[in-house]
């Protein structure tokens, strides 16, 4: 069967995140984070659960590296807990948080294996968000203080660092919807709270290069195609305004220094602004924000597609046909991979770009002998490295493909009721089992090659 080369150097890894693998009631000193204590809410985690037990990886994580060998991953995408580190979230630090994190680095330099350290993903101690977490100026400087530990430690190994994880969920899901920790529901809030983590991440920025000499220092964005639901003028102006205050309102300060003055005018119309002054902007901070980075992290998940409601308030259209969404509801798009990447390789100019997510949740079973024929994963997964590649045949400066995730884990607001894995995870018993995907996705890393057409399933294993 023909298939598309993948490029030499081309990185092919698998991402996971702190809170969602490691389970949080170890016993070694690690503090509260805001999603510890927001999954204590009632009716805030879908199935009831919470991250306490999640994949026990800080007891199994020299056989998950093992796994990573096996799939022959060339890199690993993990994040630091915030709170395991700095359980208040400032100084002293404790030792045995971070002596963990120096160990896992240490099995996967061994396993051949590049680290790419996230350093906020969503895991805020929540004893900052006591202090009025990130809307509250003074967890930008917390936040520079927190990385300059971790590089302290771990930067004489890692080479490869993301400052935050998606932004726009920390800011918009967190703040203005309210789904997701810490729960608040203040449109002019969550504008505050997304400024103080771009303005943290370019003070960031410095400070990693500064203790991880020779280090690629980047920030992680969740990028979505927005479309028209019709050629209408109304439309379209709601598919603007949802890429304004979704791709663009992180991507112009990050790579132009200004926020873009569309979303800020459709913020006054809604009344989350009192006028065109951002207030919470100081001297000097959009400066900051633009410091030039070393690559930009696209996870993508899916296209979005909007039509004008009342007001010319932009409406999610659902997708259809209904066979082509995965278990979260989210449409299979690949070209919106492509898409995006050319995109912002063209407006944006960033100098690398990585897919530093991409996966879908689909309900898998396990047969009686312990094997899982996720086909639909294998397909997905398929179509989106070959997206990922007619994007670098197409100028994009792309530097490799992290698939979400590793294994089945705390999927937030979701809880356990969405697996996103390679591996399947047994909750009760913590077995890892491989799925197809896991199969195939060794098969591309075996051959360096995708194949151009869908891939055959024999009983339960990727021939
Ligand atoms: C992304 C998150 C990641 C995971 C996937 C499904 O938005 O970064 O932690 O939950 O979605």
């Amino acid at each position: 069967m023909s298939a598309r080369r993948i490029p030499d150097g081309f990185r092919l890894g698998a991402a996971t995140s702190s809170l969602q693998i490691e389970g949080t009631s170890s016993g070694d000193g690690r503090g509260e984070s805001v999603w510890d204590r927001f999954a204590r809410t009632p009716g805030a985690i879908a199935d009831g659960s919470d991250p306490s037990g999640a994949c026990a990886h800080l007891r199994h994580f020299r056989a998950d590296v093992g796994r990573m060998v096996e799939l022959g991953l060339d890199a690993y995408r993990f994040s630091v807990g915030w709170s395991r580190v700095m359980p208040t979230g400032r100084e002293p630090v404790n030792l045995r948080g971070l002596d963990f994190y120096d160990v896992l680095v240490d099995e996967l330099l061994t396993a051949g294996i590049t680290p790419f350290v996230t350093l906020d993903h969503w895991d805020l101690p929540q004893a900052l968000e006591e202090c009025g977490g990130w809307g509250a100026r003074d967890t930008v400087d917390r936040f520079v203080e927190y990385s300059a530990v971790v590089a302290a430690r771990l930067g004489d190994r890692v080479k490869h660092w993301v400052t935050h994880n998606e932004p726009w969920c920390i800011a918009m899901l967190g703040h203005e919807e309210g789904r997701h920790a810490p729960g608040r529901r203040d449109p002019a809030e969550a504008l505050r709270v997304s400024h103080h983590l771009l303005l943290s991440h370019g003070r960031a920025v410095p400070v990693l290069r500064e203790a991880s000499p020779g280090a690629r220092v980047g920030i992680v964005m969740l990028l979505v195609p927005v479309e028209p639901a019709t050629d209408r003028p109304a439309d379209r102006d709601a598919a603007r305004q949802v890429d304004a205050l979704f791709n663009r309102w992180y991507l112009d300060p990050l790579f132009r220094g200004r926020y873009p003055e569309d979303a800020i005018a459709d913020r006054v119309r809604r009344g989350h602004l009192a006028g065109d002054e951002l207030p919470f902007v100081r001297p000097g901070d959009l400066g900051v924000i633009a410091t030039p980075t070393d690559f930009l992290g696209v996870n993508y998940y899916s296209r979005s597609v909007v039509r004008a409601g009342e007001h010319g308030d932009p409406v999610a259209v659902a997708p259809s046909p209904p066979e082509a969404l995965t278990a979260m509801g989210w449409e299979v798009w690949p070209s919106g991979l492509t898409d995006v990447l050319v995109r912002v390789t063209r407006e944006y100019g960033p100098r690398l770009l990585y897919v530093t997510e991409n996966g879908a949740a689909y309900a898998d079973e396990v047969t009686p002998t312990g094997t899982i024929a996720d086909a639909q994963r294998v397909e997905y997964l398929r179509r989106h490295l070959e997206a990922s590649l007619i994007a670098i045949e197409r100028g994009v400066p792309l530097g490799g493909y992290f698939v979400w995730s590793l294994m089945d884990n705390f999927e937030w607001g979701l809880g356990y009721s969405r697996r996103f894995g390679l591996y399947y995870v047994d909750y009760p018993t913590q077995r890892r089992l491989p799925k197809d995907s896991a199969h195939f996705f060794r098969s591309v890393t075996a051959t360096r090659s995708v194949p151009r057409e869908p891939v055959a399933l024999e009983s339960g294993s990727v021939s």
